[in-house]
């Protein structure tokens, strides 16, 4: 059996070689795993290094069995809490420097500290990666955060998709920025409806951040999810992203007051409803929108005589309702004073469905004659209910 000396001992040698890579900037990364202490859901602890407006710091992100938690630690302190964390009952210690690996191995007889080649020969970004002109850098803490990019940058190979995705959605929102008269306003309040992991909140926070003269905005994400709600914050504030926060709640509940820009990307069934309300009715400049399901328009259509031999199938029944509901959504958007684009977005492991409908706010041209072909539509295909157009009726009554 060792001493409690003997592993004090160890454990300090490991803290020393910590600080000693902080010290020359030689830190990539460091991981506590195999824990037997007494806290019931705690996993691993991973410990970045991140650039916050304070200046550099230590993200320790706490995996759960249950949920992550995250948080930052100026690069002082950072050691001595690594300490504590072993100290409590972590029995694997891995500090990955570019100058060398060191395994801590704490057994109940043993304790050993093994001394490596480095994994990591830099603590960037690799070239390949920085190579390619993203919008985003892949380098940037919330992006490891979240788990789609590795420590040091690089894309991982499962989350990919979401990647392309992040980027195609701020090339969209750039585009739009660009060419709305929100260009000039210094102050922009932007709200998105059903955040989920925020990666989509994240980014949008990250493009307006990172402009050469940026506005000042304030981005709000909104989810019924607690835990992602938590996790998000938790996030932001480690980054010192001020303002970028997270609330708990439903769309159709939520008060965004003025808003500028609304994004509702994948928000379930008519979420995106209530989203492109709340965009309506708050006078959202801009609106970006990538419907999920379309449940609610599928189980009350009836197929015209005309279509049956077409409809009876139940892949163009879906299809259909698919584009009866966005087309219908859009078209009460230039009903209201919008600009519509509906267009082909990336699907994701959330959705294979990927219809994107842009809208930018202009003057309102032919409203009437726009309901009147929304209700010729509906009354085609039997179509009872849409729930945009439910709320903006309610509105009017
Ligand atoms: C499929 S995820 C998409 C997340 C994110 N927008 C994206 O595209 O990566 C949809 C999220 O919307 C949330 N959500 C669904 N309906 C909602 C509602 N009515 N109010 C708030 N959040 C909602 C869900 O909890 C879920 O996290």
């Amino acid at each position: 059996m060792l001493t409690s000396f003997a592993v004090e001992q160890q454990i300090e040698r490991f803290i020393n070689e910590l600080r000693i890579s902080l010290a020359d900037s030689t830190f990539v990364k460091l991981t506590l795993s195999n824990y037997k202490g007494s806290e019931e859901h705690l996993q691993k602890i991973f410990v970045r290094q991140i650039e916050t407006k304070k200046g550099p710091s230590l993200m320790f992100q706490f995996r759960r069995s249950t949920n992550d938690k995250v948080q930052n630690f100026e690069l002082s302190e950072a050691p001595s809490r690594v300490k504590e964390m072993l100290s409590a009952g972590f029995r694997s210690g891995h500090l990955f420097t570019t100058k060398q690996d060191f395994q801590l191995t704490i057994g109940n007889r043993s304790m050993k500290l093994d001394v490596g080649k480095p994994t990591f020969r830099t603590a960037e970004t690799k070239p390949h990666d920085r190579e390619k002109k993203y919008r985003i850098d892949p380098n940037t803490f919330y992006l490891k955060a979240l788990g789609i990019t590795t420590d040091t940058g690089e894309i991982r190979s499962d989350q990919r998709d979401k990647w392309k995705q992040i980027n195609k959605f701020v090339e969209i929102l750039d585009s739009l920025y660009e060419n709305s008269d929100l260009k000039n306003k210094p102050t922009l309040n932007i709200v998105d409806m059903g955040s989920g992991k925020g990666y989509l909140t994240f980014a949008a926070y990250d493009y307006f951040g990172t402009r050469t003269s940026p506005p000042a905005v304030s981005v709000t994400g909104i989810e019924t999810r607690g835990d992602l709600v938590d996790l998000s914050n938790q996030i932001a504030r480690a980054g010192g992203f001020d303002g970028l926060k997270f609330v708990q709640g439903s769309i159709a509940d939520f008060k965004p007051g003025e808003v500028d820009i609304l994004i509702a990307l994948h928000a379930c069934d008519t979420a995106t409803d209530d989203a492109l309300y709340k965009g309506i009715t708050s006078h959202a400049s801009i609106i970006v929108a990538a419907p999920c399901c379309h449940k609610e328009v599928k189980k009350q259509m009836r197929s015209p005589e005309i279509l049956s031999g077409i409809l009876k199938h139940p892949v163009m029944l879906e299809r259909t309702a698919e584009t009866l509901t966005d087309g219908i959504r859009s078209m009460l958007l230039e009903a209201n004073g919008y600009k519509t684009k509906l267009f082909e977005f990336i699907s994701t492991e959330h959705t294979p469905k990927n219809n994107m409908i842009v809208a930018t706010r202009s003057a309102a041209k032919g409203a009437d004659q726009i309901e009147t072909r929304i209700d010729e539509i509906r009354n085609t295909f039997g179509i009872e209910h849409q729930h945009l157009a439910d709320l903006l009726k309610q509105r009017e009554d």
